[in-house]
């Protein structure tokens, strides 16, 4: 097996606009929504962590200081939680200080993900990285990124994750046309095409928030045209590398994820996904699942 760089740090672009969150997302980023009561961005940095990152870049755009004040010492609320003898909420609120060492950087204008991923440049330096989107969370019970990281051990180049979706929904994503590995859950990447209409994608496997990427995409990146939506979209730099050798920055593969995805980026998905939270968690469910069915059953009536 060839000897790849390893992977130690991850890149959580969240400076997006949240336009399809309006007005929530006027003063506070998407990615600060709870579901249930932890913000998104939380569970993310919590699966960089459980994968063996330890080094977190947030890319923060407006209204960032909610996110750096959620990842620091809160001391005022500390000390009237400790002088409650609240050691319960005290530990809670402490937790997402210790998770990692945090920096942050601002991408200024939001000209896209490929953008806010160069923005990540001068702190990556010539590693390669794992870069997780700040509103799609990946069930802790499915080691997705792990997986991804291995993959990279093993074929060096990029890997980018992959989730099966109905036709009609391709055109929300970006979608890959793949070639078989001697792995099943492993895939060569022959073509990328950003939110195409349904009867163009070469085939119904999605791009979802997870990358592990070549630092060659730096270099990619700063010579790619504003694309869809007139966006610098990290698909097309991913294009560009999927057709490249190895010593120019290629391969990129996938991971072909069958495990829990949710997305919170838009409003439905979102109220999905705070249900679907809510009914796993021991303290709620016992009266929160009962009053749903009721809910529902009037609902229907
Ligand atoms: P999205 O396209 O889902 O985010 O980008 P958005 O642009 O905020 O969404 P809408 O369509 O306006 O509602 C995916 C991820 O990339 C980040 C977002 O914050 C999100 O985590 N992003 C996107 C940036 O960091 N910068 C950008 O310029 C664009």
């Amino acid at each position: 097996m060839a000897d790849f760089d390893p992977v130690t740090k991850a890149v959580v672009p969240a400076a997006g606009l949240g336009t399809r969150f309006l007005p929530a997302t006027k003063a506070t980023p998407k990615e600060m929504l709870p579901i249930v009561d932890k913000p998104a961005i939380q569970y993310v940095v919590e699966e960089a962590v459980s994968a063996g990152l330890l080094d977190v870049l947030m890319v923060t755009g407006r209204s960032k200081r909610s996110i750096e004040d959620h990842f620091d010492v809160a001391y005022e609320l500390e000390d009237a939680l400790r002088a409650k003898g609240d050691a319960e909420r005290l530990s809670q609120v402490q937790l997402p200080v210790d998770l990692a060492t945090m920096h942050y950087v601002r991408q200024g204008e939001p000209k896209g993900l490929g953008h806010a991923v160069l923005c990540a440049k001068q702190h990556v330096g010539h590693e390669p990285f794992a870069c997780l989107l700040g509103d799609d969370i990946i069930d802790a019970r499915d080691p997705l990124l792990k997986r991804m990281i291995e993959v990279r051990a093993t074929y060096g180049g990029s890997v980018i994750a992959l989730m099966e979706v109905p036709r009609e929904q391709v055109s929300l994503y970006g979608a890959a046309a793949i070639v078989p590995t001697g792995e099943d859950d492993v895939v060569r990447i022959t073509d990328l095409v950003e939110k195409p209409p349904a009867n163009e994608a070469p085939s119904n496997w999605a791009i979802i928030g997870r990358y592990v990427i070549d630092p060659a995409v730096f270099e990619v990146l700063e010579n790619t045209p504003p694309g869809r939506g007139g966006e610098i979209q990290l698909t097309d730099a991913l294009r560009t590398l999927a057709s490249r050798s190895p010593d120019e920055g290629g391969p990129v593969h996938g991971v072909l994820f069958r495990g829990r995805r949710y997305d919170t980026g838009n409003k439905l998905d979102y109220l999905r996904t705070v249900v679907q939270f809510a009914a796993n968690r021991p303290d709620l469910a016992p009266e929160f699942i009962p009053w749903l069915r009721e809910f529902l059953d009037q609902a229907g009536s």
